[in-house]
């Protein structure tokens, strides 16, 4: 059996969304209801269109999100219950990549700079120092890239800078959204590569979120699809593909074998706003195993 490092359990979160006056006109559901279990050095992907709340959720694990209601465990402790300063402890063993990382890197900083930067808070400087040119190495950097700033690479080189310093004080739990999202498709597979690299060696747990169905698949062990702010199709990667339950999976997967990431998006967008009209998920409050370890949200 594996083991459970994450259990969220009931968790919701929501938005009150103001008018011009200042007056509450409609609250969104970011995550409404969700339960779910990560566990230790797997890759769980999380898919759905945009505003579905994945980020909301991976931030919720993070803690850089507070929850309204429900409970995060990691490793049994409730985070959600903890003060700021024990926290940190959890905290320091869990790591994020973003979509962007040129927005996330201090401009003045050069490679070996923005790795070492985090390694500081732990260790000497010589130590600190053996550990950020491992790591660039292992992200593929020679030595001269190390003190070149962040304007002088491409984005794949950056996104290689920001693996290198979310894995570098070598956490459990790492949270990628939308990792590859804003590089050049000829580079995404690259990346996703030295994820997986990287996950092997370290024996990192990620939660993966992204649109791209095709990657996912590709990385995930289990996938989650989650839609307006619920979970409503969670299995093995296979199993979601061969046999989807949901009808917002089934129309998600119509959307992949478009080739082209732009139209896919396009078609997925058009995809989930007809289905808003369709699917009616507040008559949907039965969680079932389909097959094993193949859950989905029904009618009751
Ligand atoms: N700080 C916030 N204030 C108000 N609404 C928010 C905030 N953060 C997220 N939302 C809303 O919550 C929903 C889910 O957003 P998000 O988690 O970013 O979705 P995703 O990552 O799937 O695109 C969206 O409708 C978004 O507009
Ligand atoms: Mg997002």
């Amino acid at each position: 059996m594996p083991k459970e490092l994450i259990n969220i359990n009931h968790i919701k979160r929501y938005f009150p969304v103001k008018n011009n006056f200042g007056q509450v006109k409609t609250i969104v559901k970011a995550i409404d209801d969700v339960s779910l279990s990560i566990y230790q050095g797997e890759t769980l992907g999380l898919v759905g269109e945009s505003g579905s709340g994945k980020t909301t959720l991976g931030r919720s694990v993070l803690q850089l999100e507070t929850i309204d209601e429900g409970a995060i465990y990691y490793k049994e402790t409730d985070l959600t219950s903890l003060k700021k300063k024990d926290k940190s402890k959890w905290l320091k063993e869990m790591q994020i990549i973003f979509q962007d990382p040129y927005s996330s890197l201090n401009p003045r900083l050069t490679a070996i700079e923005l790795v070492l930067e985090p390694l500081l808070l732990q260790f000497d400087a010589t130590e600190a120092r053996k550990k950020a040119e491992a790591i660039l190495e292992k992200v593929g950097f020679t030595e001269e890239m190390f003190t070149k700033y962040p304007k002088e690479f491409s984005g794949g080189q950056r996104q290689r800078i920001g693996i290198a310093r979310a894995v570098v004080t070598e956490p459990e739990f790492i949270l990628c959204d939308e990792p590859i999202s804003a590089l050049d498709v000829s580079i995404q597979a690259q990346v996703i590569n030295l994820l997986i690299d990287l996950q092997k060696e370290l024996g990192l747990t990620y939660l993966f979120i992204s649109h791209d169905l095709s990657m996912v698949r590709y990385i995930s062990d289990r996938i989650a699809v989650m839609y307006l702010g619920k979970i409503v199709e969670l299995g093995p990667t296979e199993e979601i593909f061969s046999h989807p339950q949901h009808d917002y999976t089934k129309k998600l997967l119509q959307a992949v074998p478009i080739p082209d990431p732009k139209k896919a998006r396009e078609a997925m967008a058009n995809a989930s706003n007809q289905l808003t009209k369709e699917i009616d998920l507040d008559q949907q409050t039965e969680w079932v195993e389909v097959s094993p370890n193949h859950f989905v949200l029904k009618e009751r």
